[in-house]
């Protein structure tokens, strides 16, 4: 069978560059939470709620991002590009010239995280 290790190569080295790009993927909560702190909190909350000391000066209000029902590829374009890019209000500004991407990336793991912890919460309540 001189087949049979071309086709394991074949099989596993899509699965073993899908588990690299994953793990250069893997965003960091806690590096995300400092930035949020620092960009976004004045209009966000510091967690994310929309009720940041900056947000009854806009209307729209901004959003509460741990309950929002973009997924991650359109947080991303949002926090990069803008309101506009995915229909939302210009008032929120694209932080490209500011963030990396992997920064925009953290920034969305401490969103997931903090929306996480507060299903789990609003679960245990109903528990
Ligand atoms: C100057 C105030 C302000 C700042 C600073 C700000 N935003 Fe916003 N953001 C808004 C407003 C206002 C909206 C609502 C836009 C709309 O609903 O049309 C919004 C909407 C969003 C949305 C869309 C959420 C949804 O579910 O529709 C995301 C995501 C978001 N902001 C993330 C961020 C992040 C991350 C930062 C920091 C990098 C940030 N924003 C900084 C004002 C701000």
């Amino acid at each position: 069978m001189p087949c049979l290790p071309v086709r394991l190569v074949l099989v596993t080295l899509p699965v073993l560059i899908i588990m690299a790009a994953d793990r250069s993927n893997a965003a960091d909560p806690n590096a995300g939470k400092t930035k949020f702190l620092q960009v976004c909190a004045t209009c966000h909350g510091n967690t994310g709620l929309g009720d940041g000391p900056a947000s009854t000066a806009y209307n729209p209000r901004p959003k509460n991002l741990q309950t929002t029902e973009l997924n991650d590829k359109q947080l991303h374009n949002v926090i990069a590009n803008g309101g506009p890019a995915e229909g939302l209000s210009p008032l929120m500004l694209g932080w490209k010239a500011m963030l990396k991407p992997e920064e925009i990336d953290n920034i969305i793991a401490y969103l997931r995280k903090l929306g996480k912890q507060a299903q789990e919460k609003k679960n245990k309540k109903s528990e």
